[in-house]
């Protein structure tokens, strides 16, 4: 799914790029010519991120992880629907050996371009609004990610198996994807590890079945979900618990060994407070993968976030508010992230505030107090933070979580929740800009 605004900007982008293009005369779209999709949707921080000239509804993953070799063999399903006339477009995905790339059943010549292009040429040119399948059968041992910031992202290898994140540009690390948040897309994840192992990906689990020495877990995201979302972690977890929320949403709790999940005993509880606070939980399911996962970070992977260690409560608080900001209502570009981790750190405010703490308020005073008028804190505003390094700075977070609150004390209380479950309502499942935030404030507060 996509959002038509960026549709439009893509198509004009990509209509801009081609030689054939002319200044004068906007052709009609029937007289368009077969295009070349664009090979990145343009955003500010990651211009090669995601393609031009398609829409992914689904992804089917199969996916075999050999933990002797390290090999992952997989095939990846990807429905979509054609968004303008295609003679060629691109996904994204960064190494692996591609051997097979079938459109429409149909065997198609693909080439392997830049750091994260997969060419793909279908042997009949796509018309606009045609729904089209692209089948690709890739292998390899799969090469980390590294960000602009120096850490680790992608199908991160761990002693006992790996641990799967993508934000912001892992997931071509591990499936050929439209890397573009504002391609929502429902995505089956069936992952087949050594008999023993197990293996754990978004949304609900369907079944996992043992044959021949390989346990083949296979999950359900029924919900659509930015491509950066996925995760497929998995290793030894001794403990994968069940449980529910009230409302019968399940929950996955998987925990590797010599973890714990202390932080996560008042799981419910916060789902209970977000719910109450912004609308109801957006998912199928929740929970938490709890691992040894090398990366120093927490990811908010959807339905079940990622945690590398036994995660603090805190954490588990940051991580679970992201299901509605962040991963329902998800950023159009990446350098608007404060609309996901400035939002996230409010909440770890808030949740504190209508439990047993000190207020959002107080929070916000403290965390000015902290900073002296030199800091270079103060020159960063959250929502112009420059370069791709500073995506997960503390100016997105923590000035980000100022500004909610700082507007919360300007605009008043009860406007202040009715914007942020408007902002919700209005964009969940989909995409928004910090423009579009500032416009909802405005329409809800009337200031
Ligand atoms: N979004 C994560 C969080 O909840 C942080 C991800 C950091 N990723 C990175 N590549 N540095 O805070
Ligand atoms: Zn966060």
């Amino acid at each position: 799914m996509h959002r038509s605004i960026i549709v439009a900007g893509a198509i004009a982008l990509v209509t801009a790029a081609a030689p054939t293009a002319t200044a004068q005369a906007a052709p009609s779209p029937s007289a368009k010519p077969f295009a070349e999709g664009a090979a990145g949707v343009g955003d500010p921080f990651f211009p090669f991120a995601g393609n031009g000239g398609y829409d992914v509804g689904h992804y089917d993953l199969a996916l075999k992880y050999d933990y002797s070799t390290q090999v992952l063999d997989g095939t990846a399903t990807l429905q979509a629907r054609a968004l303008q006339k295609l003679r060629r477009f691109n996904v994204d995905l960064r190494g692996f050996d591609v051997t097979s790339v079938r459109v429409n059943g149909k065997a198609s010549t693909f080439a392997r371009t830049g750091e994260q292009e997969l060419e793909i040429t279908p042997r009949t040119p796509l018309i606009t609004g045609q729904a089209f399948t692209v089948r690709v059968s890739y292998k390899g041992v799969p090469q980390t990610v590294i960000d602009p910031d120096g850490s680790s992202e992608g199908w991160v290898k761990t002693t006992d198996g790996a641990f799967v994140v993508g934000e912001p540009q892992g997931s071509p690390g591990w499936f050929p994807a439209n890397d573009d948040p504002n391609d929502k897309a429902t995505f089956d994840i069936a992952v087949a590890v050594p008999a023993g192992k197990t293996a754990l990906a978004n949304g609900v689990l369907l079944s996992s079945a043992t044959d021949g020495g390989w346990t083949t877990w296979r999950w359900r995201q029924a919900q659509p979900m930015s491509a950066y979302l996925a995760t497929a972690t998995n290793g030894d977890f001794p403990s994968l618990v069940t449980g529910a929320l009230p409302d019968g949403t399940l929950i996955y709790n998987a925990i590797a060994p010599g973890l714990n999940g202390d932080g996560l005993a008042r799981q419910k509880e916060i789902h209970a407070l977000f719910s109450e606070l912004f609308g109801p939980y957006p998912f199928g399911a929740t929970g938490a993968i709890i691992d040894d996962g090398g990366v120093d970070y927490a990811l908010e992977t959807a339905t079940k976030a990622n945690y590398d260690g036994s995660p603090s409560e805190q954490t588990v608080v940051h991580e679970i508010s992201h299901e509605w900001f962040g991963n329902a209502v998800t950023l159009e570009q990446w350098p608007d992230i404060w609309l996901h981790e400035g939002f996230a750190r409010w909440s770890q405010w808030i949740f504190t505030e209508k439990t047993d703490g000190p207020t959002a308020a107080a929070a916000f005073r403290k965390a000015y107090n902290a900073r002296p008028a030199e800091s270079d804190f103060w020159t960063l505003p959250p929502a112009d933070l420059g370069e791709p390094a500073n995506l997960f700075a503390a100016q997105a977070y923590v000035r980000g979580g100022m500004t909610l609150q700082a507007l919360r004390e300007t605009i008043g209380e009860v406007p202040f929740f009715r914007l942020l479950r408007t902002w919700y309502a209005e964009n969940r499942y989909a995409n928004a800009s910090t423009a579009d935030f500032v416009a909802t404030a405005e329409r809800v507060s009337g200031q």
